[in-house]
């Protein structure tokens, strides 16, 4: 099965670090981010799940869960929690599943075969750094792959979570490097016309097809 944007994030149950879960169960009424790393005890890795576990709040402003995977058991996991904590001053709170025999990471299409710098010293492929952002109807509304090399910024993942539930609030979408508070754009489907009166705050016309107005936060 190839997931798309638009597709219902596949149901699946797991172990993680916080007890065994029913994946949709877990989601409940929230957004749900679910992320892998390619290996525990391994650097960017560490640093990575790190700026997760200090972002915790900002993920909860947002209505927000957060969920880790890889290839290892809930004992190797435990372990590096706590090395975890101790490198980054913090204390990892969100569920990691354990996915040793690959299951999950099959069904979300993590273990990328074709990339050389993503293979173990047995040539086992690991999970790649995907993130899924998942809505509160289980809909995959975001997929991005990083290689190995390159430890992610979660910042990003913050900001598309705050487009996307702006735009599913209001007729608008965000502009490149739109950061929260900065001016949207009035949706391609809304007649200027329109949008002068939906969005009482006001609309500079940059050119028929680019409309902005002040951000409805
Ligand atoms: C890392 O997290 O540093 C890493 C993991 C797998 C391959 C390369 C780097």
């Amino acid at each position: 099965m190839v997931l798309r944007l638009g597709s219902t994030a596949p149901d699946f149950e797991a172990q993680t670090t916080k007890g065994d879960i029913k994946f949709h169960e877990f989601i409940g009424d929230k957004w749900t981010i679910l992320f892998s790393h390619p290996a525990d005890f391994t650097p960017v890795c560490t640093t990575e799940l790190g700026l997760v576990a200090a972002l915790q709040d900002e993920f909860e402003q947002r209505n927000t869960k957060v969920i880790g995977l890889s290839a290892n058991g809930l004992e190797e996991h435990e372990k590096w929690i706590a090395d975890i904590n101790e490198i980054n001053n913090v204390k990892l709170n969100f569920p990691i599943i354990a996915d040793a025999d690959r299951k999950i990471s099959e069904l979300y299409d993590m273990l990328d075969r074709q990339d050389a710098t993503n293979v173990d010293a047995k040539g086992v492929p690991f999970t790649v750094r995907s993130v899924f952002i998942i809505d509160p109807k289980k809909t995959i509304r975001l997929i991005l792959t990083y290689p190995a090399s390159t430890g992610r910024n979660f910042d990003e993942i913050l900001r598309v979570v705050d487009s996307l539930q702006l735009g599913d609030k209001h007729r608008i979408t965000t502009p490149g490097n739109w950061k929260k508070g900065d001016d949207v754009i009035v949706h391609p489907s809304v007649s200027t016309e329109e949008a002068q009166k939906i969005f009482p705050k006001g609309v500079k016309v940059i050119k028929p097809y680019l409309r902005l107005t002040p951000s409805p936060f």
